[in-house]
């Protein structure tokens, strides 16, 4: 038997200007995209922004359902209209900012796993990381690659 630890860096931000200044754009395209929220039953607003290699932006939105699962979550709808519109386009970096009815979460939301496996796809069909922003009031945190906030992720393109 053997104890193994695993071990994950990444960067703490107080505030976009403490970022680079193309993270800050993603930043506040992400804050912007919550505008498109649809989110009758929980008044939890999630903007995505996900930038691609060719320098294009694709926002999303949480949409929410009377049929609760049939809704799906900002990231999803964000990295879908990406992989839907621009298939050949690699994925570069994802930025997320969660809403608590208008106001934005002190510490920032975290993606749902469903999402972080999706994430891990399409990192793996572009073969190219995705870097993935979670954006809060007090703090910004920045993760380099997927494997980062989904270790041991299932991935049945091995
Ligand atoms: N939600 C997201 O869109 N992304 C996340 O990272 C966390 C949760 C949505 C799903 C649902 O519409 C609402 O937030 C409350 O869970």
């Amino acid at each position: 038997m053997a104890s193994k630890e695993l071990k994950i860096l990444y960067e703490e931000f107080a505030s976009p200007s403490e970022m680079t200044e193309r993270d800050q754009m993603l930043v506040a395209a992400a804050l912007d995209a919550q505008k498109g929220s649809y989110s009758p039953y929980s008044q939890f607003q999630v903007g995505a922004a996900l930038l691609l290699a060719d320098g294009t932006v694709v926002k999303g939105a949480n949409q929410e359902n009377a049929a609760y699962p049939s809704g799906l979550c900002a990231e999803r709808t964000a990295m879908f209209a990406a992989s839907a519109n621009y298939p050949d386009v690699p994925m570069v970096a994802l930025a997320i900012a969660g809403s608590d009815h208008g106001v934005l979460c002190n510490s920032p939301a975290t993606p749902c796993g469903a999402c972080r496996q999706v994430m891990a796809q399409y990192q793996k069909k572009y073969n190219h990381k995705i870097e993935v922003i979670l954006v809060g009031k007090k703090k910004i945190m920045k993760f380099g690659k997927v494997e980062d906030i989904l270790p041991f992720v299932f991935s049945s393109l091995d």
